[in-house]
C-alpha cells in the first residue's frame, strides 16, 4: 500500500495547516517569481521514478521546487490581467469535490450535483438580474461558454443543417463584435468553422465601447453583399478596459434583422450583483446567450463559468447525443448537462457555489464588490490629480488603465517606451503583478483591484511603487 487511509488523513491534515499557512503569508511572496524560462523543468527528472517515492520527499520537492516557480494569484498584490480570485469556502468545497470525485455527466452519476447546479443558476441568475426566462449551466471556461453559443448560433441559422452534413463551402455567414473583444471570439469563430474571415470587428467610441451605427452599417453591407449576419457577440466588460457595449441598442439592431446575441460579461457580469450597476443589462430579453466567470470576480475558485440561454431546447439539440451505454430511465424527467455543452465528463462545479453563496450571502458578496469599486473609485481621483500620470479609459468597475505621462514628453513613440520600461521594472521588482494592455496604439498599465484580500492599503502601495519607479525612469528619460 503506498498511502493507506491512516496516511492520507495525517497528510491531509498536514496539508490543511499549510494551506491555512499559505492564505496567511501569500502576501509574504513576491507575487511573481524571478525564474527564468525552463528554470524548473531543468530540475525535473526527465522521467517517471519506478519506484514508489515518500509524500515526505515529494512534499519537500513541491516546497523546493514548485512553490518558488509560483505566480501568487491569491496575493493582493496581484493586479493582473482579470483576478482569478477565490475564498475559503470555495477552496474547502473543491476539497470535498476532489474528495467525491464525481464525474456528473448524467443525472444518474450523481442526482445531487445535476440538482444543485440546476439550483445554482436559478440563484445566480436571480442574484445578477437575468429574466426568468434564462436557464443556466455551468461550463468550464468563458471561452467554453462562448463556444458553445456560437455553435447554437450556428444550428439556429441553418436549422441544424451543419451538424447534420458540415459547412457546404458556400456558406455566408457574418459575425459581430467589437475591435476590443476577447480574443477567445475569434478563436471560437476559427473553431466553429464560420471562419476568422466571416468576423467583423466594429470600432469604438471614446470609451472603447462597441459603435451600433457602424455595427448596422457593417451588417447592411453584409446583406446587401449576399451575406446572412449570424451572430452579435457583446460585451459588458472588455478585457483591455472592462467598456460596456450598449447592449440595448445593440438588441434593437439583433432583433430588427433578427440575428444570435450573445453576451460576453466573463468579468463584469459579476458587478450585476449589485441592483445599481443594471443598467448595462438593459435590453437583457432580446439576449439569447450571457456568460459570466464567478471564477473571476465572485470569490469561487477557477474553473466555474455561469452560462445562461433562453433557448434550451435549442441548446441541448445543438449537442445532444445519446448512445446507448448513457440512456438512463430518468432521461425524460431530468437534466443530463453533458448534453448542455461540449465535454461529455464535468466536475462537480455547483458545489462550490453553493459553499461561497451561502457562506457570503448576497448582502456579503454585495460588500465586497462595493469595496472593490470604491478602491478603484479613489484610485482613479489620485491618477486624475496626478501632474505624472493620466487616466487612459473610463472606470465603470475596478480596473484602472493609467500610462505613466510627464509634462515634458509629449511624443507617443517614448511615451509607450517609457511605460514598457516602467511595467518591465514593476515586473521585476516582484512587489506587484501587474500587466498591460494597448488603447488606440498607446501603451497602458492596468491596475486591477479585484483580489479577495486587496485593501486600501495595497492600493496605496502600488500607486507609491508606480510613482517611485517612474522616478528613475525620468532620470534617464
Ligand atoms: C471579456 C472576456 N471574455 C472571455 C474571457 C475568457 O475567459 P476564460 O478564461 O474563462 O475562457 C476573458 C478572460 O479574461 C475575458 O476578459
Amino acid at each position: 500500500m503506498f498511502m493507506d487511509n491512516n496516511d492520507f488523513r495525517k497528510k491531509a491534515h498536514r496539508l490543511v495547516d499549510w494551506m491555512a499557512d499559505y492564505f496567511a503569508e501569500v502576501e509574504d511572496y513576491p507575487v511573481k517569481p524571478s525564474t527564468a524560462p525552463n528554470d524548473i523543468l531543468n530540475q525535473l527528472p526527465e522521467s517517471a521514478p519506478q519506484d514508489s517515492e515518500s509524500f515526505e520527499k515529494i512534499f519537500s520537492d513541491f516546497e523546493d521546487v514548485i512553490m518558488p516557480g509560483m505566480t501568487h494569484w491569491e496575493s493582493p498584490q496581484f493586479m493582473a490581467y482579470f483576478p482569478a480570485n477565490k475564498s475559503y469556502p470555495s477552496v474547502l468545497a473543491e476539497m470535498l469535490t476532489a474528495t467525491l470525485g464525481a464525474q456528473c455527466m448524467s443525472w444518474i452519476t450523481s442526482p445531487a450535483a445535476t440538482e444543485l447546479e440546476e439550483q445554482m443558476m436559478i440563484w445566480l441568475r436571480d442574484m445578477i438580474g437575468l429574466p426568468s426566462s434564462f436557464t443556466g449551466v455551468i461550463q468550464d471556461t468563458a471561452s467554453t461558454a462562448t463556444l458553445a453559443a456560437l455553435l447554437m448560433a450556428r444550428e439556429k441559422v441553418t436549422d441544424f443543417e451543419v451538424n447534420a452534413s458540415g459547412f457546404s463551402g458556400a456558406e455566408t455567414h457574418t459575425l459581430y463584435c467589437s475591435a476590443e473583444t476577447h480574443s477567445s471570439i475569434e478563436k471560437n469563430v476559427k473553431i466553429t468553422g464560420f471562419g476568422s474571415q466571416s468576423l467583423r470587428k466594429i470600432g469604438v467610441d471614446d470609451m472603447f465601447a462597441m459603435n451600433p451605427t457602424a455595427l448596422e452599417k457593417s451588417i447592411q453591407k453584409d446583406i446587401n453583399d449576399g451575406h446572412t449576419p449570424t451572430c452579435i457577440i457583446a460585451t459588458l466588460g472588455t478585457t483591455g478596459s472592462t467598456a460596456i457595449d450598449p447592449l440595448k441598442e445593440i438588441a434593437v439592431i439583433c432583433d430588427r434583422y433578427d440575428i444570435f446575441l450573445h453576451v460576453d460579461a466573463a468579468y463584469a457580469g459579476t458587478a450585476l450583483l449589485l441592483p445599481e450597476m443594471r443598467d448595462m443589462i438593459d435590453g437583457i430579453e432580446a439576449v439569447d446567450s450571457f456568460v459570466f466567470n464567478p471564477h473571476k470576480w465572485m470569490f469561487t475558485n477557477f474553473d466555474c463559468s455561469a452560462f445562461f440561454v433562453q433557448d434550451e431546447e435549442l441548446l441541448v439539440r445543438t449537442f445532444e447525443i445519446t448512445p446507448e451505454y448513457l440512456k438512463t430511465p430518468e432521461d425524460e424527467r431530468v437534466k443530463n448537462y453533458r448534453d448542455w455543452g461540449i465535454p461529455l465528463g464535468r466536475r462537480f462545479r455547483a458545489l462550490k457555489l453553493w459553499f461561497v453563496i451561502r457562506t457570503f450571502g448576497i448582502e456579503g458578496l454585495q460588500k465586497k464588490i462595493k469595496h472593490h469599486l470604491k478602491l478603484a473609485k479613489n484610485f482613479k481621483q489620485r491618477v486624475e490629480q496626478s501632474a505624472n500620470f493620466e487616466l487612459m479609459a473610463p472606470v465603470p468597475f475596478n480596473v484602472i488603465c493609467l500610462r505613466y505621462h510627464p509634462p515634458e514628453v509629449s511624443d507617443e513613440k517614448k511615451l509607450n517606451e517609457l511605460n514598457e520600461r516602467l511595467l518591465s521594472k514593476s515586473q521585476h521588482s516582484g512587489e506587484f503583478f501587474l500587466t498591460h494592455t494597448k488603447l488606440n496604439g498607446k501603451f497602458v498599465i492596468r491596475v486591477v483591484l479585484g483580489n479577495t484580500n486587496v485593501e486600501q492599503r495595497h492600493a496605496d502601495a502600488v500607486w507609491n511603487h508606480l510613482q517611485e519607479l517612474s522616478q528613475t525612469l525620468t532620470s534617464q528619460k
